[in-house]
């Protein structure tokens, strides 16, 4: 499959089939996801795999209990609580591998000014966000599915705590992955020229 093809036919799978996902293929998604550019080179980016259940499930019980919290702080009808929490916990449980990204900041520059602190951390966030989509993109020329969760943004401390992470590691997103157990479903895209302004 060659890139394009790739971009193209990539679709967030969010159910699997049980069958496990060999330790190689994963290695191979994960050496694509650090080919990806970074800023200054300094490689942001860290990667802790998942595949054993009894971690899966600390992590799903754990994060469900903060996302029950935030929703009950919301005022959510209890219903809807109870449905988005079961359905984290599925997400998370039901994968055979998770790979949660994390940015470091430990190789980064550093600034006596919030500005341009600030601007080395989104730096450090986007080279994050490029392995990751190298990652998927490895995923669906393997033949795999993959979902970015956004969730760990909202309970850093909570997926920091119950995976032991290094003090300067921070959760940016978890991909779920494994073989899919879904037909890919096509979102489509708004046409280009809403998105794109030429100044030819
Ligand atoms: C930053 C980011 C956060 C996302 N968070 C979630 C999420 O928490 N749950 C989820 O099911 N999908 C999540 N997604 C996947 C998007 O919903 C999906 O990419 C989008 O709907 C387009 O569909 P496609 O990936 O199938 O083309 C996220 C994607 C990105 C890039």
């Amino acid at each position: 499959m060659n890139v394009t093809e790739a971009i193209r036919s990539r679709r967030s799978i969010r159910r699997y089939l049980p069958e496990q996902v060999p330790d190689e293929v994963v290695m191979r998604l994960l050496e694509a996801a650090c080919w990806a550019p970074s800023a200054h080179n300094r490689q942001p980016w860290r990667f802790a795999v998942i595949t054993a259940a009894v971690v899966k499930e600390q992590l799903a019980r754990a994060m469900g209990a903060r996302l029950r919290a935030d929703l009950e702080r919301d005022d959510a009808p209890s219903q809807a609580i109870e449905r988005d929490v079961s359905r984290s916990f599925a997400r998370i449980t039901g994968a055979p591998v998770l790979v949660l990204a994390c940015l470091t900041l430990s190789d980064m520059d550093t600034y006596a000014d919030a500005k341009r602190a600030r601007a080395e951390w989104v730096m450090a966030a986007q080279s994050v966000a490029m392995a990751v989509q190298n990652l998927l993109l490895a995923t669906q020329a393997e033949g795999l599915g993959a979902c970015w969760m956004c969730a760990p943004l909202f309970c850093p401390e909570t997926v920091r705590a119950v995976l032991d992470l290094p003090e300067d590691w921070e959760p940016q997103a978890l991909i779920t992955l494994g073989y899919p157990a879904e037909p890919p479903k096509d979102k489509g895209r708004e046409p280009l020229t809403s998105r794109v302004i030429f100044y030819r």
